[in-house]
């Protein structure tokens, strides 16, 4: 006979569908969790029918576990499905909690800027390769004789004294201007020669026009004799100057360096007066921004070229870079000041 009667049959099964309706309708992981404890736990309800069955005489055992187990399995797999569900509805609304927006604009954030001089640097660089000129490089720690000897500045002259600056225990020094740069391209190569060399260089100085480092471009062009003149280099000059300055005046004043004769200082007719005189021009209107002149037959003889015409200019890019960008203090440029920088984005 079975232990169950009709009666206790329909209960347990109305037991059961309360249990199954809860645990369908549990709206969150620990409720779940608090109906397999009261249900599967250790004083949950089944188990303490379970405990009833060692109770229960052999006959009638087997029909009452397996109404239990048939209990056991139909509560525990519905947990298991709530619990599955939960789980997903957790996960899609983390998911969405954390979404991040990766094409959203952040106006907090900042990208780097080229710094000013680089950016003079380049714009002077790309001037001259659009005029077929080659880059040339040489090293920052040079020799005597390609710094000075070779550019027709022999040792004690006087003229050294314009280029001080910081010698090694073993004859190099830092070099002092871009000119050996063009030794070194003449002593490797044959006319005719068209080249810019861009590079640092340093000297003795620090003030508000000088930093013991500085950039400068050199230029030189040099083809078989009579070839070149300075109405060549002049013109070169001063479509480069109308190219970077606009509309200014542009003059050829004499100077002397050893290795071009006849020399020139290069002067624009002042970018913030317009000529009419203020502190930047000293009042004279007038700014230097070049050197230049005709290549000097000494300097075709120390690197053995013969029956040849070139001329040369140098030119400071932190000076020109300062014109540009109408700055009034040079070592500002090196102070690595982010709001100044920040400003030539
Ligand atoms: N080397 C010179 C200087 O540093 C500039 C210069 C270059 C002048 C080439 C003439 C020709 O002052």
């Amino acid at each position: 006979m079975a232990i169950l009667t009709e009666q206790e049959y329909y209960k347990w099964r109305n037991i059961l569908k309360e249990w199954l309706d809860k645990i369908q309708n549990a709206t969150s992981l620990e409720v779940l969790e608090n109906l397999r404890v009261e249900t599967l736990g250790k004083k949950g309800i089944l188990t303490l029918e379970f405990a009833k069955l060692k109770d229960i005489p052999n006959e009638q055992k087997k029909e009452f576990a397996q109404n239990l187990n048939e209990q056991k399995t139909a509560i525990t797999s519905a947990i298991d499905a709530q619990k599955e569900q939960l789980e997903k509805v957790a996960l899609n609304s983390q998911l969405q909690a954390d979404k991040i927006d990766v094409t959203m604009f952040n106006n907090e954030s900042s990208i780097g800027a080229v710094h000013p001089v680089m950016r003079t640097m380049d714009a002077i660089i790309s001037y001259f390769q659009n005029l077929n000129f080659s880059i040339e490089e040489g090293p920052l720690v040079e020799d005597d004789f390609h710094n000075f000897e070779a550019l027709n500045l022999p040792k004690y002259h006087p003229a050294r004294d314009m280029q001080d600056t910081f010698y090694n225990k073993d004859f190099t020094l830092l070099r002092t201007h871009t000119s050996p740069v063009q030794i070194r391209t003449m002593l490797s190569t044959k006319p005719p020669i068209r080249m810019i060399a861009p590079g640092t260089v340093f000297r003795r100085d620090f003030d508000l026009t000088h930093t013991p480092m500085f950039n400068q471009i050199e230029g030189l062009v040099v083809d078989s004799a009579d070839k070149i003149s300075f109405a060549n280099l002049k013109h070169v000059l001063e479509e480069f100057l109308h190219h970077t300055f606009g509309n200014v005046n542009v003059r050829f004043r004499p100077s002397f360096f050893p290795f071009t004769e006849p020399s020139a200082e290069v002067d624009i007719s002042c970018v913030f007066c317009k000529g009419s005189g203020c502190r930047v021009c000293s009042q004279t209107g007038w700014l230097e921004v070049l050197g230049c002149g005709i290549v000097d037959e000494n300097v075709f003889k120390a690197v053995g070229y013969e029956n040849v015409s070139g001329y040369a200019f140098g030119l400071g890019v932190e000076r020109f870079a300062m014109l540009i960008h109408n700055i009034s203090d040079l070592r500002s440029l090196f102070e690595s000041d982010l709001r100044l920088l920040g400003q030539f984005k």
